[in-house]
Order: C-alpha cells, then sequence, then structure tokens
C-alpha cells in the first residue's frame, strides 16, 4: 500500500511516495506554484506529479481551512478555491482514493510525540498552526489570522513578505515575541516551528520548542489514514 503525499504550498507543489509505515519511498519531487493558483492549475501540476509515481491512495496538506475535503479558505492561492471540492476532484482525476487537510495539521501529525498540550507552528508563505491535545488534532487552527502585534496578525508579521521586508535579524526577534506570546496562551508542553523558513531561525529557542523538518508536512500525510 503506498501513498502519495502532496503539499500545496504559496511557492511550491511538493509530492512524495510513502510506504504502509510512512518512510519515504523516493526522492521529493517538485513543481513551482502556478499562477493564478486556481483548481484547475493546482490540480493540473498534482496530476502532473503523480504521473511519474506508482500509489495506491493520496493524501494532500492544503494551506487553508478544509472540512470534509471542501476548501473553505485559501487566502495565498486564489479566491476561486472556496467551496471547492478538492477531496473529490483529485479522487475521480487520480483514480485513487485522497485525503484532504490543513497543511499546518498534516505537518503536525507527523510531528507530535502524542502526550500533552502539542502546538505546532509553520513558516513559510503563511503562517500555519496546529494544535494537539494528546495526540489527538484540534482541527483548522488559524492562528496565522488573529492578532499579534502592532494592528497586524502573525501571517502579516511573520510570513515570507514581512521575512524578505524586514530581514532575518528582525524576524528572528519577532518570533521570538510570538513564542513567548503563544507559550502564555497555551501553556504547552511542547512547541514545534515547521515550514520552508523554519531554517531562518537563529534565536536560541527555548528547551521546549523544536525545529521540525519542512518533510514533516509530506510525512505527516501517512496520518490521514491511520483509523
Ligand atoms: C492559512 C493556513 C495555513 C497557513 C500555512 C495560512 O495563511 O490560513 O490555513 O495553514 O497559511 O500555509
Amino acid at each position: 500500500m503506498k501513498t502519495l503525499a502532496v503539499d500545496i504550498g504559496g511557492s511550491g507543489v511538493k509530492a512524495l511516495v510513502l510506504n504502509e509505515t510512512g518512510e519515504p519511498q523516493n526522492k521529493r519531487s517538485r513543481v513551482d506554484t502556478p499562477q493564478p493558483a486556481t483548481p484547475e492549475k493546482i490540480v493540473g501540476a498534482i496530476a502532473e506529479l503523480a504521473s511519474a509515481q506508482a500509489f495506491d491512495r493520496v493524501s494532500v496538506g492544503f494551506p487553508g481551512v478544509v472540512r470534509q475535503g471542501i476548501i473553505d479558505t485559501a487566502v495565498n492561492l486564489d479566491t476561486s478555491w472556496v467551496g471547492f471540492d478538492l477531496e473529490k476532484t483529485l479522487t475521480e482525476k487520480l483514480g485513487k482514493p485522497t485525503r484532504v487537510a490543513n497543511d499546518a495539521d498534516i505537518q503536525g501529525l507527523g510531528a507530535v510525540s502524542g502526550k500533552g498540550v502539542e502546538l505546532v507552528i509553520t513558516l513559510g508563505t503563511g503562517f500555519g498552526s496546529a494544535l494537539f491535545v494528546d495526540g489527538k488534532l484540534v482541527p483548522n487552527l488559524e492562528m496565522g489570522h488573529h492578532p499579534f502585534r502592532k494592528d497586524q496578525t502573525y501571517e502579516e508579521q511573520l510570513g515570507r513578505t514581512a521575512l524578505e521586508s524586514i530581514g532575518k535579524k528582525r524576524w528572528n526577534r519577532r518570533l521570538e515575541k510570538a513564542i513567548a506570546t503563544l507559550e502564555h496562551l497555551f501553556n504547552y508542553e511542547r512547541l514545534y516551528i515547521g515550514g520552508g523558513e523554519a531554517r531562518q531561525v537563529t534565536l536560541n529557542l527555548p528547551a521546549n520548542v523544536a525545529i521540525v523538518e519542512n518533510i514533516m508536512g509530506l510525512l505527516g500525510g501517512i496520518a490521514l489514514w491511520r483509523d
């Protein structure tokens, strides 16, 4: 049983084949996110990545709120996503059972230990977040669009656009403030930081905070088929 794990991002669409225990079976493949990032174009990009692989089922991480495979929000892609049934479309197009969930939720499913309150944030085009209690996911936590400081959201302060405009040093200082705020709010046992820009983190992290590799966004895909 092989799972094609797909991660739809604001800058790239990535894919990797996993075996039953979630181990990668090949090297990650990637295409640039088509612009405009409409459902039709992204589905086309996924079909292209899938055409080079053999697999039995598909897991997809999507950068927005997802309910029963239907897209609710997609702030960094295109407004035409709202209401789009990505799960059904891909099941038909690829001819394999498909499950779709929020990208940060999938990243978290790959990263958490399953003990106590664990929070995951992802730093990339957007700011993703996922909350777990004893390994059980609270789906679609949207911290990114919540006010953080100076009348701006976490995503406005810490997303890729902010990183590019203020530079790594100031961005790290902001991140330090965000971690302090989130720790007060969630009183988590552990915080995980993932996403494509997690490698830019240079600050000294508290003992209960860990960086996780961006590949978790694909490896976590196996968890969608756990039950
Ligand atoms: C979206 C989240 C997503 C995050 C990371 C945010 O803009 O609202 O759903 O998890 O970006 O892609």
